[in-house]
C-alpha cells in the first residue's frame, strides 16, 4: 500500500511542480564527455519511480538510487539505472569525495532526527558531490494550510508524534538554513507550492486529498494509540477531515531547496520564492 502510495505521490508532485526537478541541471544531465555522463544519486529512492523516470528522459545519464529497504526494481530498468540497498546513515563508503553531479533526496522528513540531517546525512550528500554539482532537496509539510478541526487534530498528532521519536514534521521550512549553515554551498535557493488538498482543487485536489488520507491510514496504528482514540475513533476522525476540507479550503505545502556545490574561493547566496 506504501509502494502504490509513494507512486502515486511521484506523479502528483510532477505534476504540481511541472518537472521531477528544480535546479538548473538540464544541460549537465544531457552532457557526455568522453562516453560519461553525468553522475545522478536519489537517497531513499523508495520504489525507484523518479531514477526510473529520469533514466529514461535523460539517457546519457548514470543514475543510482539508494535505499535501506530494497523496494526498488531489481531486473525491468533502463540501462543507466541501478539501484543499492544501504541506510545513509552509515554514510556512503562506497562513493568517493567529489564525484557525483546531482544528488537528488525527497520526502524524507520523517527517516531522519534533526541532528542527523545536520550532522550526518547533509555533509555527506555535499561530501560526495562535485565542486559545481547540484544538491536538491523536496519535502512536504505535516501541517496543512487552512485545516478544519479534524485536520488540525490530526496533523497536530502527527507532529507531536513525531516529536516524541526526535523527529521534525516541520523541517521542511529549516533546511535551506541547514544548507546555508554548511559554508558549502551557494545559490541556495528555497521553492514552495501549495496544492488544493479536497474537492474544491478539482482532480488534483481529490488526488492530494486521497494521498493524505491514505498517509494517516498508513498511521493509524501510531497515532491512535497516541492520540488516546480507538481505531473507530480515529476512523471517524479521518472521515471528518475529509468531509471539511471543502469548507476550509484546506492545502497543503511543498518545497523544494537546492544548491551548488562551492568551488574554493566562492560565497554564498540564498533566495526563496513562492510563486
Ligand atoms: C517516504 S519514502 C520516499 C521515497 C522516494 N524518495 C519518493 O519520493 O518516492 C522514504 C524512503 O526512505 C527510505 N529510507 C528511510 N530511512 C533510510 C535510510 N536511513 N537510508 C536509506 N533509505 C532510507 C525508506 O525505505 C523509504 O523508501
Amino acid at each position: 500500500m506504501e509502494v502504490d502510495r509513494l507512486q502515486n505521490t511521484h506523479f502528483l508532485l510532477k505534476h504540481i511542480w511541472k518537472s521531477n526537478f528544480s535546479a538548473p541541471i538540464e544541460q549537465l544531465l544531457d552532457s557526455c564527455v568522453n562516453g560519461k555522463g553525468a553522475c545522478v544519486l536519489d537517497i531513499g529512492c523508495g520504489p525507484g519511480t523518479w531514477v526510473l523516470e529520469m533514466a529514461s528522459e535523460y539517457p546519457d545519464a548514470e543514475f543510482i538510487g539508494i535505499d535501506i529497504s530494497p523496494v526498488y526494481p531489481s531486473e525491468i530498468k533502463p540501462p543507466k539505472a541501478t539501484f543499492y540497498e544501504h541506510n545513509v546513515l552509515r554514510r556512503l563508503p562506497t562513493i568517493p569525495d567529489n564525484t557525483v553531479d546531482y544528488v537528488h533526496m525527497r520526502s524524507m522528513m520523517a527517516a531522519f532526527t534533526e541532528i542527523e540531517w545536520t550532522e550526518i546525512v547533509l555533509p555527506e550528500l555535499i561530501r560526495v558531490l562535485k565542486p559545481g554539482g547540484w544538491i536538491e532537496l523536496c519535502e512536504l509539510d505535516m501541517q496543512f494550510c487552512n485545516p478544519g478541526p479534524s485536520g488540525q487534530r490530526l496533523s497536530d498528532a502527527a507532529i507531536a508524534f513525531f516529536a516524541a521519536n526526535d523527529i521534525n514534521g516541520l523541517i521542511a521550512a529549516k533546511l535551506s538554513s541547514f544548507l546555508s549553515e554548511t559554508h558549502q554551498l551557494r545559490k541556495i535557493k528555497q521553492e514552495e507550492r501549495c496544492s488544493p488538498c479536497g474537492e474544491w482543487g478539482g482532480k488534483v485536489g481529490q488526488l492530494v486529498a486521497k494521498d493524505n488520507i491514505d498517509a494517516y491510514i498508513g498511521l493509524k496504528t501510531y497515532l491512535s494509540d497516541f492520540m488516546g482514540a480507538t481505531h473507530e475513533e480515529y476512523d471517524k476522525i479521518l472521515k471528518s477531515f475529509a468531509d471539511e476540507m471543502n469548507n476550509y479550503r484546506t492545502s497543503h505545502k511543498s518545497y523544494r531547496i537546492y544548491a551548488q556545490k562551492f568551488w574554493p574561493n566562492t560565497t554564498t547566496t540564498t533566495t526563496s520564492t513562492t510563486p
